[in-house]
């Protein structure tokens, strides 16, 4: 498996950053980061700066998301194989540089809207990462913070910057019918061992939010129980209860942030592994649980 990427951090533009953070703070459990510049409020889940940046703005969406490489020769690997697809690379200006906390940064649109960033070095945090809400801390050693889902009508054009650009492979997929007439198909990236840091659903029409959801996973299962516990107390939209996706069998729930867009946060995913050859069809999001339980 090629590992030349990890999940930086995501970008996510709100009318009021602030109106966000008792939900990143106190229902997920990320710790603060370091305030960026122009009222730009961040998040962490392990050591480095920061992993979800809220910008104020109009969108209500993400605006970016930025990729990771593992080293100089990824950088140049994956900018080189970008422009080879026909991706037009823009450089990041210094004031860019200082703001993601990086010393490189490249950036080109992507199809799900807003852009996707190339970074390398992705500075430390000031301090280590402590959450007294999530004990055993986050799963992100090697494999970026976690991971994002975005729905799109350019489901196709997706697929294609992933893998032939960006060199993500693909997990699987999942196809299934929420309702009769209503087709869910769903495409899973990997990039390292993560089993998926990326992963894009057909969209039947453009959605005023393409962001579906940010999943954080906790090192210790019961992380997840606390987190379920703390969400049903907040009064927040449960669309998923306790479940266990079938695909990459992680253990989790989902809240409804007060921005629409969700959380994941889970435990136990599988792992990609160098010999892979799972990729194929999935006819059920879920093994079992994930149910609807408060909209
Ligand atoms: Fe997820």
């Amino acid at each position: 498996m090629r590992h030349e990427l990890e999940l930086a951090y995501v970008g996510i533009q709100v009318p009021d950053p602030g109106g966000l953070s008792s939900f990143f703070g106190e229902v997920i459990g990320l710790v603060p980061g370091d305030e960026g510049p122009g009222g730009t409020i961040t998040w962490r889940d392990d050591d480095r700066a920061h992993r979800v940046i809220i910008e104020p703005g109009p969108l209500g969406d993400a605006s970016f998301v930025g990729l990771e490489a593992v080293d100089p020769g990824a950088f140049d690997a994956v900018a080189d194989r970008l422009r080879g697809v026909g991706c037009e690379l823009t450089v990041g200006t210094d004031d860019e540089l200082s703001a993601r906390r990086v010393s490189r940064l490249v950036h080109t649109a992507a199809p799900w809207g807003g852009r996707i960033e190339l970074v390398e070095g992705l500075a430390a945090a000031s301090s280590p990462f402590a959450s007294p809400l999530v004990p055993g801390g986050f799963f992100t050693e090697g494999v970026g913070f976690g991971h994002v889902v975005f729905a799109t009508t350019a489901f196709d054009e997706s697929h294609a910057l992933l893998v032939d650009g960006l060199g993500f492979g693909q997990s699987d997929w999942v196809e299934v019918e929420l309702a009769p007439g209503l087709p869910l198909e769903v495409r899973f990236y990997h990039c390292n061992p993560r089993h998926h840091t990326i992963a894009i659903a057909k969209a039947p029409f453009d959605l005023p939010q393409a962001l579906h959801h940010v999943m954080f996973e906790t090192n210790v299962r019961d992380d997840v129980g606390l987190a379920f516990d703390r969400a049903w107390a907040s009064g927040l939209g449960i669309p998923n209860g306790l479940g266990r996706h079938d695909n990459d069998a992680m253990f989790s729930f989902y809240v409804a942030s007060p921005a629409g867009f969700q959380v994941e946060v889970g435990h136990g995913a599988r792992v990609v592994t160098d010999d892979w050859d799972d990729n194929r069809r999935y006819d059920r999001i879920s093994a079992w649980g994930h149910q609807a339980l408060r909209q």
